[in-house]
């Protein structure tokens, strides 16, 4: 059978799956980003991976072609540039290193915009021509639709809303500027409110003690459902700075929805409450109660991985394909 590869990577894993042409995941699996500062290194793990689970599928499967959704990947070169969270600086040449080995077309763009080509496809924007899908993960990442077409820009950066600044003045953030909304608004974001609020006040929490690696997104959304003040509150300060900036995002292309996806978007009304209801706070007149803001509708959170691999089966095959 011929297979599509599809490629999520992320600042803390990289996710893979074998996708048949009608767009069932086969096969899925992750390997860590991080422990592979050699990016040479790194491609020749993951493709490793890949073989692997292709061996793991009944049959004789044999892949057509690779779609890779990344940080900062560049859609028109085939790199990662300069990514805030991962290991490798620079400009890296992601598709010609895994063309090299794979010997198959191979496409990489940004990963949440291969998140909404996911959602459009196969998801919850089916039906829609203007939405946004927004990342929590490391970091924040968007991709935005328009008038049925994903946004790209004039060199395929568009749609960065991790890095629309929050406070200049603000935390540190991994692409060399202070105050980047991603800085507040992610998995790592809300380890750092956790810590900060832990700093500030004296409160009882049962997130005390806890060292900054060991904290994750899932324990912050356990302790709040236990009814910790700190993790609530890390929460509530979360969706306050998200819901703001969409009251202004929404200006500039009036979505229908904002699709929330990543491990952040998990921890349901602890995030989307606080979200929405500062979002409706700040939105204009003319958008109030008119923008759903909604969890991703994608199982297994394959939104990425589906995305990608029809980034490349669109050149192949006549289905599945882009609006
Ligand atoms: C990167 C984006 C990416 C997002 C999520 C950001 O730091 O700049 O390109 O989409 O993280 O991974
Ligand atoms: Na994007
Ligand atoms: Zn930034």
């Amino acid at each position: 059978n011929a297979v599509i590869v599809g490629i999520d990577i992320g600042g803390t894993n990289t996710k893979y799956g074998i996708v048949s042409d009608s767009g069932e995941v086969l096969y899925q699996n992750k390997i860590p980003t991080q422990e592979h500062s050699d990016f040479n290194d790194f491609v020749i793990r993951l493709t490793d991976a890949i073989k692997n689970g292709l061996e793991q599928l009944p049959g004789d499967n044999q892949i057509l072609a690779v779609g890779i959704g990344a940080p900062n990947g560049n859609v028109y070169r085939g790199t990662i540039e300069h990514a805030p969270n991962l290991p490798w600086k620079g400009i890296v040449p992601l598709v010609d290193r895994v063309k090299e080995i794979l010997k198959v077309p191979v496409m990489v763009t940004n990963d949440a915009n291969a998140a909404a080509m996911g959602e459009m496809i196969y998801g919850g924007a089916k039906d829609m021509n203007d939405f946004i899908v927004i990342t929590l993960g490391t970091g924040l990442g968007s991709g935005i639709v328009c008038n049925g077409d994903l946004v790209y820009g004039y060199d395929g950066f568009a749609a960065e809303l991790g890095h629309v600044t929050i406070n200049p003045n603000g935390r540190h953030c991994g692409c060399g500027r202070k105050g980047c909304l991603e800085t507040y608004v992610s998995a790592t974001g809300i380890k750092r409110t956790v810590y900060k609020l832990l700093a500030d006040f004296m409160e009882d929490s049962e997130l005390r003690g806890i060292s900054f690696d060991d904290l994750s997104t899932k324990m912050i959304t356990e302790s709040a459902h236990r009814g910790d003040i700190v993790a609530k509150a890390a929460y509530e300060y979360t969706g306050k700075i998200l819901g703001s900036k969409l009251a202004d995002t929404v200006a500039h292309t009036n979505p229908e929805a904002i699709f929330l996806f990543g491990g952040l978007s998990l921890a349901g009304d602890l995030i989307f409450e606080p979200t929405i209801r500062h979002m409706e706070a700040n939105l204009m007149p003319i958008y109030k109660g008119k923008v759903k803001i909604l969890p991703s509708q994608l199982q297994n959170q394959s939104a990425p991985i589906l995305g990608a691999s029809s980034l490349v089966s669109k050149y192949l095959t006549k289905k599945p394909s882009i609006k």
